[in-house]
């Protein structure tokens, strides 16, 4: 680290942000596997294309299957997943994009690690609720009945733990409303920061 000299560049996030005519930030949506993380914030990402806001979307299983396909979901795996996760979110922000990460993030301080890299005025996080019941209901991945007959270990809910947040910005509680009805109070509470 001590050799490393941090560059200058001529071009920065506020004259990016110009450029594209709104802001750039991170929405951070956090739940159990199968609670609608992806689905939201992949039906979030149109609407704002269609309202011309630059985005980028980066998705837990999209993103194991490259950047972080060396990691496991062992503790230090994920807290390992959510480190490089939240710097590439910036760097995403600092490009003037407006990251939507999708990631179960089950730990509390993992989270909080993750709004001190972005930085906590261009984070925001989304509770994902749905009880465990209801997304092992769902199960469309097929992933929660593998992991109840052992063959997937460290399975979030079942033999690994999920930490709910606190002081969410946003919670939506995906048993009650629809994707659609996700999306609008979303789009709400984050229309001020565009
Ligand atoms: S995190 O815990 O490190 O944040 P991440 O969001 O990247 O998890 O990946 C979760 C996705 O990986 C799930 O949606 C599921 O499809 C898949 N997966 C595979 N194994 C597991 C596991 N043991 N626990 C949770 N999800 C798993």
């Amino acid at each position: 680290m001590s050799n490393l000299y941090k560059q200058d560049t001529q071009v920065n996030r506020n004259q990016r942000n110009q450029l594209h005519g709104h802001n750039s930030f991170v929405v951070w949506f956090t739940g159990l596997s199968g609670s609608g993380k992806s689905t939201i914030a992949a039906t979030l990402q149109v609407k704002l294309y269609d309202m011309k806001i630059n985005t980028y979307m980066l998705d837990g299983d999209n993103i194991r299957l490259g950047l972080n396909s060396d990691l496991d979901f062992s503790e230090t795996g994920r807290k390992e997943n959510i480190r490089r996760i939240a710097e590439v979110a910036k760097l995403f922000t600092d490009a003037g994009s407006v990251t939507l990460c999708s990631f179960i993030s089950p730990y509390i301080e993992e989270r909080e690690k993750a709004k001190s890299i972005v930085s906590p005025e261009n984070f925001l996080e989304v509770y994902v609720k749905c009880n465990l019941e209801e997304c092992e209901k769902r199960d469309v991945k097929g992933l929660y009945e593998r992991a109840r007959k052992g063959e997937i270990k460290n399975f979030t809910g079942i033999d690994s733990p999920y930490e709910e947040p606190e002081n969410p910005d946003i919670e939506i509680d995906t048993a009650d409303l629809s994707v659609e009805e996700s999306v609008e109070l979303i789009l709400n509470k984050i229309k001020s920061r565009l």
